[in-house]
């Protein structure tokens, strides 16, 4: 079997461009290691930037995010008792941020793809790269007893974090920068109204707190927990017993609990592959990158490598020209650290560091006390959380 490009991985990257690709008349296939059913079990983050809800409509699946997502023209912080709200659509000029879960996105995206009859292979077992290096790249996967082998011109490593693609690489090849936080956080979601028509970033002294969303009747919520936690020691009452400490008193009043439908708890990391092309290999995604999730970066920062990874392909198709191919990583990383530099920063805010002491919260409060009477500040807060411009 051949195909144009090889992409590992049927996440929200890997899927993202399959379509982009397909649209473009570039052949490609998807191997996704797990079964569709497991890929849209994951519960993430959805904050979508204008980046990302313009890419999802350029390739079509934009319908049900219209009908079902909620714009969101800013959001609050809470600290000291009382909560300040961003206003993202006027400190931007009007940009908002569309929330609207990634399981959705996922499945649009999977709907879209067996409409268009692509080759998506689920459960494939055991893929490995061979001779992206060289001149005649292909992969090679188990299933049903067999190995089956794809030629193809590239590879797309859409495979996450723990996926084969970046392990693929000799170490002297590539260079991990990675941090990780001395805290989790554990969430929890419920079939409850949200507490408040925004996301609410808590600043307390107990730890950080989240409150966020997937629509009008089911609710997101977090709150930050020492590595050690076992989930066993956390009842839902528990959970909400502690959100509430750490909420201002009137979010704390206002808030509806119930039974949780999904609690987990999940370890926060920035991290960053470089480069991200190797040979016909290139990364996209959580292979490349990690952030932690107080920015809602994730899901976005796929986006926007997949859209140079797109575009690269349909030059070199479409014009024979390399200049994408060549540049595609040190494009992606610009834009990938300047998320890293907002998703630290917003997880250094908002967190108590156990090695802080007592200064620490205090120098905390000083930033956020600054930040919400400062336009200056809260500008350059609301411009990174609504996504800077590409290549800016
Ligand atoms: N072979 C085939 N598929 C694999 C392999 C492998 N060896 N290893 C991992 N995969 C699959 C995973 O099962 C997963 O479905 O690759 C896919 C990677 O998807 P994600 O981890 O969701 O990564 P990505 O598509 O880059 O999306 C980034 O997902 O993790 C969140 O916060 C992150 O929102 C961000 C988004
Ligand atoms: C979520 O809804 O899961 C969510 C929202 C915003 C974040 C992180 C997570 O910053």
């Amino acid at each position: 079997m051949r195909t144009q490009v090889a992409i590992i991985g049927a996440g929200p990257a890997g899927l993202l461009l399959g379509q982009m690709l397909h649209q473009a008349g570039i052949d490609n296939i998807i191997l996704e290691r797990q079964s569709a059913e497991h890929v849209l079990s994951r519960i993430r983050a959805g904050v979508l930037e204008q980046i990302t809800v313009d890419l999802l409509d350029q390739v079509g699946v934009g319908a049900r995010m219209h009908h079902e997502g909620l714009v969101h023209d800013g959001f609050a912080l809470s600290f000291g008792g009382s909560k300040h709200r961003i206003d993202l659509h006027q400190l931007t000029g009007g940009k908002t941020v569309m929330v609207y879960g990634q399981t959705e996105v996922t499945r649009d995206l999977m709907v879209a793809r067996a409409a268009a009859g692509l080759s998506t292979v689920y459960e494939a077992a055991d893929v490995e790269l061979h001779d992206f290096d060289g001149t005649q790249p292909c992969v090679s996967y188990g299933r049903i007893g067999s190995r089956q082998r794809i030629d193809c011109d590239f590879i797309a490593g859409c495979d996450g974090y723990h996926g084969v693609s970046r392990a693929s690489v000799p170490a002297a090849a590539i260079t991990n920068y990675e941090k990780v936080y001395p805290f989790g956080w554990l969430g929890v979601l419920s079939d409850t109204p949200p507490v408040a028509e925004e996301l609410i970033y808590s600043n307390h002294e107990r730890g950080f707190a989240l409150c966020s969303m997937r629509s009008p009747s089911r609710s997101r919520y977090y709150i930050q927990c020492p590595l050690t936690e076992k989930l066993a020691d956390w009842s839902d009452q528990n959970f909400w017993d502690e959100l509430r400490r750490r909420l201002d008193p009137a979010t704390a009043e206002a808030l509806i609990t119930g039974p949780s439908i999904e609690k987990s708890i999940a370890p926060l990391r920035s991290f960053v592959a470089e480069p991200m092309r190797f040979g016909k290999l290139f990364l996209a995604g959580d292979a490349a990158h990690i952030v932690p999730p107080t920015g809602a970066k994730g899901l976005n920062l796929a986006a926007s490598d997949v859209r140079y990874l797109s575009q690269a392909m349909i030059e070199f198709y479409g014009e024979r020209s390399q200049a994408g191919i060549d540049h595609y990583s040190a494009r992606c990383l610009r834009r990938i650290w300047k998320a890293e530099r907002f998703s630290w920063w917003f997880t250094s805010l908002m967190h108590r560091f156990p090695d802080d002491g007592l200064i620490g919260h205090k120098l905390q409060s000083a930033e956020l006390d600054y930040l919400v009477g400062s336009r200056a500040a809260s500008t350059v807060m609301a411009e990174n959380y609504v996504g800077l411009p590409f290549d800016a």
